[in-house]
């Protein structure tokens, strides 16, 4: 059996002439233990796809099971406690709760379900230990840096043991060590039989997945199946045919960024820039036609 089977399933937002289709009649089924990225542009219902899979929100039409059970009509209270039962969530923003330790965020989840004190503190420790960051578990939020922050997120994610992860851009508000970091985390979640789901503008990052479904326009334009380790091959004619800047249009941001700050004077300031192989080669050219009007005269 499936862990998630969707069929023809669509998110519509909004009324009247304001309606938007975020999916459209989406059919998808995922199997325990797959390791799935989803790619696509901004705006083509990615996030409404985790949150209707995630039961964060209700799907129009269409149906959905998860882990067997039908799950696309569940009242709130109900879908809450699905949720809470079979499913981690991770944010792109950590959505941890400032006033909170962070030992006691990840402890969170565990109060909701009535676990005694004593035991979800003894959890949630074992969960930062985990991922790597029990050294902060005291700390508060504002005290961690963004991949600490994502770490505990996981953790907080892990701390009922859910069937299910689903990360909705995880990485994207890290650099690529830290992004490094928490692919490795949901690399290990994966292997120890955990299907996780995640989202991810970073077409490098499909490494980690074993499937990767291509989104446009509310629908899944494409389903691959990808080897771990490497780059899938419709993400990398991505990778490939993304605009490279020029070094005109570096420089262009520059000096906008200079005259977006009166404190740093605009003039005076030299940048020194490796040169660029189009530069170099500008530059070459330049000096062979200077040679060749020298030999003229
Ligand atoms: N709560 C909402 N109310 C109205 N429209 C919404 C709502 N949430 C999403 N949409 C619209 O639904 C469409 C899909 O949005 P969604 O957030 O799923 O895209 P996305 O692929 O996750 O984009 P991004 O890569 O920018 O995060 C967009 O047109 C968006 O404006
Ligand atoms: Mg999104």
């Amino acid at each position: 059996m499936a862990l998630i089977e969707l069929k023809d399933v669509s998110k519509l937002y909004g009324f009247g002439d304001a309606t938007t289709l975020a999916l459209d009649e989406v059919s998808v089924t995922i199997e325990r233990g797959e390791f799935v990225a989803v790619m696509g542009p901004s705006g083509c219902g990615k996030s409404s796809l985790m949150n209707v899979i995630g039961l964060l929100d209700r799907p129009s039409h269409g149906n959905y099971k998860l882990d067997g059970r039908k799950v696309a009509k569940l009242r709130a209270n109900r879908a809450a406690r699905v949720r809470r039962d079979t499913i981690g969530f991770i944010f792109q923003s950590y959505n941890l709760l400032p006033r909170l330790s962070i030992l006691e965020n990840v402890a969170l989840p565990l109060a909701y379900k009535g676990v005694s004190v004593k035991k979800r503190i003894r959890q949630a420790s074992t969960m930062l230990e985990r991922v790597g960051i029990q050294n902060r578990e005291y700390f508060m939020p504002s005290q961690l840096s963004g991949g600490q922050l994502q770490c505990a997120a996981i953790a907080r994610a892990l701390v009922n043991n859910p069937k299910l992860i689903i990360a909705d851009e995880p990485t994207g508000n890290l650099d690529s060590e830290s992004s490094r970091l928490v692919m490795e985390l949901l690399s290990e979640i994966h292997k120890t039989g955990n299907t996780v789901l995640f989202v991810t503008h970073n077409p490098e990052l499909t490494r980690y997945a074993t499937r990767v479904l291509y989104m446009h326009d509310g629908n899944i334009i494409h389903d691959e199946q990808t080897a771990i380790g490497q780059v899938a091959a419709t993400a990398r004619k991505v990778l490939y045919t993304l605009p490279t800047t020029n070094e005109e249009d570096d420089l262009a941001g520059v000096s906008a960024l200079m005259r977006a700050r009166p404190d740093v004077p605009s003039v005076g300031r030299k940048v020194t820039r490796p040169k660029s192989r189009s530069t170099k080669k500008a530059a070459s050219k330049r000096k062979t036609s200077v040679r060749r009007k020298k030999a003229d005269v």
